[in-house]
Protein backbone atom coordinates (compact mmCIF):
# COMPACT_ATOMS: atom_id res chain seq x y z
CA UNK A 1 0.00 0.00 0.00
CA UNK A 2 1.35 3.51 -0.79
CA UNK A 3 -0.05 6.69 0.53
CA UNK A 4 0.17 9.90 -1.14
CA UNK A 5 -0.23 13.02 0.40
CA UNK A 6 0.29 17.25 -1.91
CA UNK A 7 1.97 20.14 -0.23
CA UNK A 8 -0.14 22.69 0.42
CA UNK A 9 -0.07 26.55 0.64
CA UNK A 10 -2.11 28.05 3.59
CA UNK A 11 -3.50 31.55 4.12
CA UNK A 12 -3.92 33.05 0.79
CA UNK A 13 -2.91 36.50 2.55
CA UNK A 14 -5.98 37.49 3.77
CA UNK A 15 -7.40 34.23 4.03
CA UNK A 16 -5.22 34.41 7.23
CA UNK A 17 -5.93 30.68 9.21
CA UNK A 18 -8.70 29.45 6.70
CA UNK A 19 -8.01 29.32 3.17
CA UNK A 20 -5.45 26.70 1.90
CA UNK A 21 -4.63 25.30 -1.62
CA UNK A 22 -2.83 21.74 -2.62
CA UNK A 23 0.13 21.97 -4.58
CA UNK A 24 2.42 19.38 -6.53
CA UNK A 25 4.79 18.12 -4.35
CA UNK A 26 4.25 15.45 -2.49
CA UNK A 27 5.19 12.86 0.55
CA UNK A 28 5.01 9.49 -0.35
CA UNK A 29 4.74 6.70 1.90
CA UNK A 30 5.41 2.99 1.00
CA UNK A 31 3.46 0.67 3.95
CA UNK A 32 6.13 -2.48 3.61
CA UNK A 33 6.12 -5.72 5.36
CA UNK A 34 5.23 -6.58 9.39
CA UNK A 35 7.73 -6.08 11.99
CA UNK A 36 8.48 -6.47 15.35
CA UNK A 37 8.87 -2.40 15.60
CA UNK A 38 7.95 0.55 13.73
CA UNK A 39 10.77 1.14 11.48
CA UNK A 40 11.05 3.96 9.02
CA UNK A 41 13.53 4.44 6.10
CA UNK A 42 13.06 8.34 4.97
CA UNK A 43 14.76 10.75 2.63
CA UNK A 44 15.15 13.60 5.54
CA UNK A 45 17.31 15.18 8.25
CA UNK A 46 18.74 12.96 10.09
CA UNK A 47 17.04 14.60 13.36
CA UNK A 48 13.70 12.98 11.93
CA UNK A 49 13.38 9.47 13.76
CA UNK A 50 13.06 6.17 11.90
CA UNK A 51 11.40 4.73 15.25
CA UNK A 52 7.97 5.14 16.25
CA UNK A 53 9.02 8.50 17.59
CA UNK A 54 8.16 9.66 14.35
CA UNK A 55 4.93 12.07 13.22
CA UNK A 56 3.73 9.60 11.20
CA UNK A 57 3.39 6.59 13.65
CA UNK A 58 3.04 8.92 16.78
CA UNK A 59 -0.07 10.47 14.99
CA UNK A 60 -1.55 6.73 13.78
CA UNK A 61 -1.01 5.54 17.26
CA UNK A 62 -3.11 8.30 18.46
CA UNK A 63 -5.88 7.04 16.32
CA UNK A 64 -5.29 3.72 16.85
CA UNK A 65 -2.57 2.22 19.57
CA UNK A 66 -2.90 -1.32 18.98
CA UNK A 67 -1.52 -1.03 15.46
CA UNK A 68 0.47 -4.04 14.14
CA UNK A 69 3.83 -2.40 13.45
CA UNK A 70 4.98 -1.94 9.99
CA UNK A 71 8.70 -1.27 7.99
CA UNK A 72 7.65 1.63 6.29
CA UNK A 73 9.38 4.25 3.44
CA UNK A 74 9.22 7.94 3.24
CA UNK A 75 10.28 9.80 0.47
CA UNK A 76 8.79 13.68 0.53
CA UNK A 77 9.78 16.68 -1.90
CA UNK A 78 8.23 19.29 0.23
CA UNK A 79 10.73 21.52 2.37
CA UNK A 80 10.77 20.76 5.88
CA UNK A 81 9.85 24.27 7.73
CA UNK A 82 9.08 26.36 4.55
CA UNK A 83 5.60 27.08 4.92
CA UNK A 84 4.57 23.84 2.74
CA UNK A 85 2.70 21.79 5.15
CA UNK A 86 5.33 19.40 5.23
CA UNK A 87 4.48 18.68 8.87
CA UNK A 88 0.53 18.26 7.40
CA UNK A 89 1.33 15.76 5.03
CA UNK A 90 2.72 13.58 7.99
CA UNK A 91 -0.55 14.32 9.94
CA UNK A 92 -2.46 13.66 6.69
CA UNK A 93 -0.82 10.34 5.91
CA UNK A 94 -0.69 8.85 9.70
CA UNK A 95 -4.24 9.59 10.37
CA UNK A 96 -4.51 7.65 6.57
CA UNK A 97 -2.31 5.02 8.04
CA UNK A 98 -4.34 4.27 11.00
CA UNK A 99 -7.43 4.43 9.20
CA UNK A 100 -6.52 1.50 6.35
CA UNK A 101 -4.41 -0.54 8.91
CA UNK A 102 -6.62 -0.50 11.33
CA UNK A 103 -9.81 -0.30 9.18
CA UNK A 104 -11.27 3.11 11.12
CA UNK A 105 -13.96 3.53 8.13
CA UNK A 106 -13.19 7.38 8.28
CA UNK A 107 -15.20 9.98 6.55
CA UNK A 108 -13.24 13.20 5.15
CA UNK A 109 -14.82 15.30 7.81
CA UNK A 110 -13.96 13.30 10.45
CA UNK A 111 -10.10 12.92 9.03
CA UNK A 112 -10.06 17.17 8.37
CA UNK A 113 -11.67 16.98 12.61
CA UNK A 114 -9.06 15.09 13.58
CA UNK A 115 -6.23 16.78 11.24
CA UNK A 116 -7.41 20.02 12.24
CA UNK A 117 -6.98 19.03 16.36
CA UNK A 118 -3.59 17.77 16.00
CA UNK A 119 -2.24 20.37 13.62
CA UNK A 120 -4.13 23.63 15.44
CA UNK A 121 -5.47 25.15 11.98
CA UNK A 122 -7.60 23.87 8.83
CA UNK A 123 -5.72 25.51 6.05
CA UNK A 124 -3.32 23.22 5.54
CA UNK A 125 -4.57 19.86 6.36
CA UNK A 126 -8.04 20.21 4.51
CA UNK A 127 -6.51 20.72 0.86
CA UNK A 128 -3.94 18.06 1.37
CA UNK A 129 -7.00 15.77 2.51
CA UNK A 130 -9.75 17.32 -0.12
CA UNK A 131 -7.65 18.50 -2.78
CA UNK A 132 -7.65 21.90 -4.81
CA UNK A 133 -8.62 25.05 -2.74
CA UNK A 134 -10.23 24.30 0.44
CA UNK A 135 -11.99 27.51 2.77
CA UNK A 136 -12.39 26.25 6.33
CA UNK A 137 -13.32 27.81 9.83
CA UNK A 138 -12.54 25.97 13.16
CA UNK A 139 -14.73 27.36 16.22
CA UNK A 140 -15.59 25.75 19.12
CA UNK A 141 -13.53 22.60 18.15
CA UNK A 142 -16.01 21.94 14.76
CA UNK A 143 -14.69 21.94 11.07
CA UNK A 144 -17.07 23.46 8.78
CA UNK A 145 -15.52 23.59 5.05
CA UNK A 146 -15.73 24.06 1.54
CA UNK A 147 -13.83 22.73 -1.69
CA UNK A 148 -14.01 24.71 -4.61
CA UNK A 149 -11.93 24.96 -7.43
CA UNK A 150 -9.20 26.83 -8.38
CA UNK A 151 -8.85 28.88 -11.45
CA UNK A 152 -6.05 27.60 -13.59
CA UNK A 153 -2.77 29.09 -13.20
CA UNK A 154 0.90 28.49 -13.13
CA UNK A 155 1.90 28.53 -9.04
CA UNK A 156 5.90 30.27 -8.81
CA UNK A 157 7.31 29.22 -5.42
CA UNK A 158 9.94 30.71 -4.15
CA UNK A 159 11.75 28.79 -1.30
CA UNK A 160 14.50 30.66 0.56
CA UNK A 161 17.37 28.13 1.40
CA UNK A 162 16.74 29.30 5.43
CA UNK A 163 13.86 27.80 7.77
CA UNK A 164 10.95 29.05 9.67
CA UNK A 165 9.48 27.71 12.29
CA UNK A 166 5.51 28.35 12.78
CA UNK A 167 6.23 29.26 15.94
CA UNK A 168 8.36 31.65 15.51
CA UNK A 169 6.35 33.36 12.33
CA UNK A 170 3.07 33.12 14.92
CA UNK A 171 5.42 34.72 17.91
CA UNK A 172 5.45 38.51 15.96
CA UNK A 173 1.66 38.43 15.40
CA UNK A 174 0.00 40.78 17.68
CA UNK A 175 -2.70 39.43 20.23
CA UNK A 176 -5.57 42.30 19.34
CA UNK A 177 -7.05 43.71 16.42
CA UNK A 178 -8.92 47.04 16.44
CA UNK A 179 -12.60 46.52 15.24
CA UNK A 180 -12.45 48.98 12.60
CA UNK A 181 -9.05 46.84 10.77
CA UNK A 182 -10.66 43.68 11.49
CA UNK A 183 -13.50 44.87 9.22
CA UNK A 184 -11.38 46.24 6.75
CA UNK A 185 -9.37 42.90 6.84
CA UNK A 186 -12.12 40.65 6.70
CA UNK A 187 -13.91 42.55 4.04
CA UNK A 188 -10.47 42.19 1.92
CA UNK A 189 -10.42 38.29 2.59
CA UNK A 190 -14.16 38.02 1.49
CA UNK A 191 -13.77 40.28 -2.04
CA UNK A 192 -10.65 37.63 -2.49
CA UNK A 193 -12.41 34.66 -1.95
CA UNK A 194 -15.78 35.90 -4.23
CA UNK A 195 -13.37 36.64 -6.81
CA UNK A 196 -11.84 32.99 -6.48
CA UNK A 197 -15.38 31.48 -7.19
CA UNK A 198 -15.59 33.76 -10.32
CA UNK A 199 -12.42 33.00 -11.84
CA UNK A 200 -11.22 36.19 -11.59
CA UNK A 201 -7.46 35.85 -10.33
CA UNK A 202 -6.44 39.87 -11.41
CA UNK A 203 -9.17 40.66 -8.58
CA UNK A 204 -8.40 37.76 -5.89
CA UNK A 205 -4.45 38.80 -6.16
CA UNK A 206 -4.42 42.64 -5.84
CA UNK A 207 -6.79 41.42 -2.80
CA UNK A 208 -4.22 38.86 -1.43
CA UNK A 209 -1.95 41.96 -1.50
CA UNK A 210 -3.43 43.96 1.29
CA UNK A 211 -3.91 41.44 3.59
CA UNK A 212 -4.07 42.92 7.09
CA UNK A 213 -3.94 39.78 9.52
CA UNK A 214 -0.53 38.42 9.19
CA UNK A 215 1.55 38.91 5.94
CA UNK A 216 2.11 43.08 7.46
CA UNK A 217 3.42 41.93 10.95
CA UNK A 218 5.35 38.57 9.25
CA UNK A 219 7.27 40.44 6.57
CA UNK A 220 10.40 41.61 7.79
CA UNK A 221 11.07 37.64 8.68
CA UNK A 222 10.72 37.48 4.92
CA UNK A 223 14.18 37.31 2.47
CA UNK A 224 13.53 39.67 -0.87
CA UNK A 225 9.33 39.69 0.09
CA UNK A 226 9.03 43.23 -1.40
CA UNK A 227 11.47 42.66 -4.43
CA UNK A 228 9.85 39.17 -5.07
CA UNK A 229 6.44 41.01 -4.86
CA UNK A 230 7.05 43.89 -7.16
CA UNK A 231 9.00 41.71 -9.44
CA UNK A 232 5.70 39.50 -10.54
CA UNK A 233 3.87 42.68 -9.72
CA UNK A 234 5.76 44.15 -12.70
CA UNK A 235 6.16 41.54 -14.79
CA UNK A 236 2.14 40.59 -14.81
CA UNK A 237 1.69 38.22 -12.17
CA UNK A 238 -1.84 37.86 -10.47
CA UNK A 239 -0.43 38.62 -7.07
CA UNK A 240 1.87 37.03 -4.44
CA UNK A 241 1.14 35.75 -0.69
CA UNK A 242 3.15 34.28 2.09
CA UNK A 243 3.26 30.78 1.91
CA UNK A 244 1.56 29.69 4.83
CA UNK A 245 3.68 30.94 8.23
CA UNK A 246 6.38 31.32 5.32
CA UNK A 247 8.90 31.95 4.34
CA UNK A 248 8.01 30.79 0.61
CA UNK A 249 6.51 33.28 -0.79
CA UNK A 250 3.65 32.31 -3.94
CA UNK A 251 2.83 33.86 -7.12
CA UNK A 252 -0.13 33.39 -9.03
CA UNK A 253 1.22 33.85 -12.56
CA UNK A 254 -0.96 33.04 -15.81
CA UNK A 255 0.53 30.62 -17.91
CA UNK A 256 2.10 32.73 -20.83
CA UNK A 257 3.84 34.83 -18.33
CA UNK A 258 5.63 32.03 -16.35
CA UNK A 259 8.72 32.29 -18.24
CA UNK A 260 9.49 35.58 -17.69
CA UNK A 261 8.37 35.95 -14.45
CA UNK A 262 11.02 33.01 -13.37
CA UNK A 263 13.83 34.66 -15.40
CA UNK A 264 13.21 38.24 -13.68
CA UNK A 265 13.23 36.41 -10.69
CA UNK A 266 16.45 35.08 -11.17
CA UNK A 267 17.79 38.42 -11.55
CA UNK A 268 17.40 39.29 -7.25
CA UNK A 269 20.65 38.22 -5.45
CA UNK A 270 19.55 36.04 -3.05
CA UNK A 271 19.72 32.00 -2.32
CA UNK A 272 15.89 31.26 -2.83
CA UNK A 273 15.33 28.05 -5.29
CA UNK A 274 12.55 29.34 -7.66
CA UNK A 275 10.10 26.29 -8.46
CA UNK A 276 7.11 26.56 -10.92
CA UNK A 277 3.92 24.38 -9.41
CA UNK A 278 0.63 23.19 -10.47
CA UNK A 279 -3.05 23.11 -8.27
CA UNK A 280 -3.24 19.64 -7.07
CA UNK A 281 -7.09 18.47 -7.47
CA UNK A 282 -6.54 15.31 -5.42
CA UNK A 283 -5.80 15.18 -1.16
CA UNK A 284 -4.62 12.08 0.22
CA UNK A 285 -4.93 8.98 -2.17
CA UNK A 286 -3.98 5.20 -1.68
CA UNK A 287 -2.53 3.18 -4.28
N1 LIG B 1 -2.35 29.68 9.11
C1 LIG B 1 -1.14 29.23 9.72
C2 LIG B 1 -0.21 30.40 9.93
C3 LIG B 1 -0.48 28.23 8.80
O1 LIG B 1 -0.09 31.21 9.03
O2 LIG B 1 0.39 30.51 11.00
C4 LIG B 1 0.66 27.52 9.44
O3 LIG B 1 0.15 26.49 10.28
Amino acid sequence: MRIRVPATSANLGPGFDSCGLAVSLYLEIEVGAESLDWEIEHNLTAEIPTNKKNLLIQTALRLAPNLTPHKIKMISNIPVARGLGSSSSVIVAGIELANRLGNLGLTQERKIEIATKIEGHPDNVAPAICGGFVVASYIDEKVSYVKHHFPDCDIIAVIPETQLLTSSSRGVLPEEMLYGEAVKASAISNVMIAAILNGNLSLAGKMMEKDLFHEIHRKNLIPNFAEVRKTAKINDGYGSFLSGAGPTVLILSPYDKTKQIVKQLMKIKSTSKIEVLAIEQEGVQVF
